[in-house]
């Protein structure tokens, strides 16, 4: 329960955890031709954390903002991530065989297939924010592309891949890999909180506006932090994925940039960063607490 009576974070998260599961599964259709239905539901459905979508929704109603829009770009955050999980595996990038506890998209449908169900999911996100009919505003769908096309793109996730993939076997000092991680994973993260706020429908005081660019920046980076340490001190059936890849593909990461008790210091004074932004948001009419709790979760994590 929270201070108010509510039932508390963890009841919230499963009720909206079902609600990405129900749309993902009604959105991503079998039915896509020569197969490519079966290997796009393969690459979304049935594992991943949905934290995207949760920083969507939990800024949505932070600012009591339209529910049918932000369910929507809670799906499309994440059907972007997805497509860049099946990208970021194939043997052209960091070459992995296990992603989500399950073969690779590649490993299980071959490389082109995988490279087209990655194509079809970034195009069926930007579908899903403009659908027909009145729930969703002309207006807040043109910001919501724009907030996702301009996170997916060149100056943000993909970027962020291409300095990746430019700088393996090389030491980063850490201006370069922040700005590496920010792209790369940092953008996205970020974004789906400016997705949820968005989905308010009008500006809001610059004070919260900033409180919460503030927050999805830190939360972001740390995640990337966070993601470097257990590629180290995880097991990969715990992961669900490779672990140990970074060091030996030669990746820089934060770990090999402060080793690991300097990677989790860094990691720890994010999640403050983030908490100590968002008391510049208390005035949302919704409340902070999903916020508050979903930074904490992810800080902590161990998959
Ligand atoms: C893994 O992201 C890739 C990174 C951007 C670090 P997640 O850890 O969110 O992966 P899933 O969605 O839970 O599988
Ligand atoms: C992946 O970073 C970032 C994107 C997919 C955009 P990593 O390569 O570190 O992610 P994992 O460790 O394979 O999940
Ligand atoms: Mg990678
Ligand atoms: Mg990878
Ligand atoms: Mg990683």
């Amino acid at each position: 329960m929270n201070a108010d009576g509510a039932p508390g974070f963890e009841h919230w998260q499963d009720e909206r955890l079902a609600q990405v599961e129900r749309a993902l599964s009604d959105w991503v259709r079998a039915d896509a031709p020569a197969g490519l239905g079966q290997a796009m539901r393969y690459a979304v459905l049935d594992g991943g954390k949905r934290l995207r979508p949760l920083l969507v929704l939990a800024a949505a109603e932070a600012v009591r903002g339209n529910p049918q829009a932000a369910l929507r770009a809670a799906c499309a955050v994440e059907l972007i991530h997805a497509y860049s999980l099946v990208h970021d595996d194939l043997p052209c990038m960091d070459n992995d065989v296990l992603r989500r506890g399950k073969p690779t998209a590649h490993v299980q449908f071959g490389q082109a297939q995988a490279l087209l169900a990655g194509d079809a999911l970034q195009a069926l996100a930007f579908e899903l924010l403009t659908p027909d009919g009145a729930d969703v505003p002309p207006a807040m769908q043109a910001m919501l592309c724009r907030l996702l096309a301009r996170a997916a793109g060149a100056d943000g996730m993909a970027g962020g891949q291409a300095i990746d993939l430019q700088n393996v076997g090389r030491q980063l000092d850490e201006a370069v890999l922040r700005d590496m991680h920010q792209r790369k994973t940092g953008v996205l993260l970020r974004t789906s909180v400016l997705l949820g706020a968005a989905c308010a429908g009008r500006p809001l005081p610059q004070a919260s506006s900033q409180a919460l660019r503030r927050y999805g920046a830190a939360v972001g980076l740390a995640f990337q932090v966070v993601d470097d340490i257990l590629d180290v001190t995880a097991e990969s059936a715990q992961l669900g994925k490779t672990a140990g890849k970074d060091a030996a593909s030669g990746k820089p990461t934060y770990v090999s940039l402060l080793g690991l008790e300097g990677a989790r210091a860094h990691a720890d004074a994010l999640l403050a960063q983030a908490l100590a932004a968002l008391d510049g948001a208390t005035g949302l009419p919704g409340g902070i607490w999903r916020l508050d709790a979903l930074a904490r979760q992810m800080a902590r994590r161990v998959c």
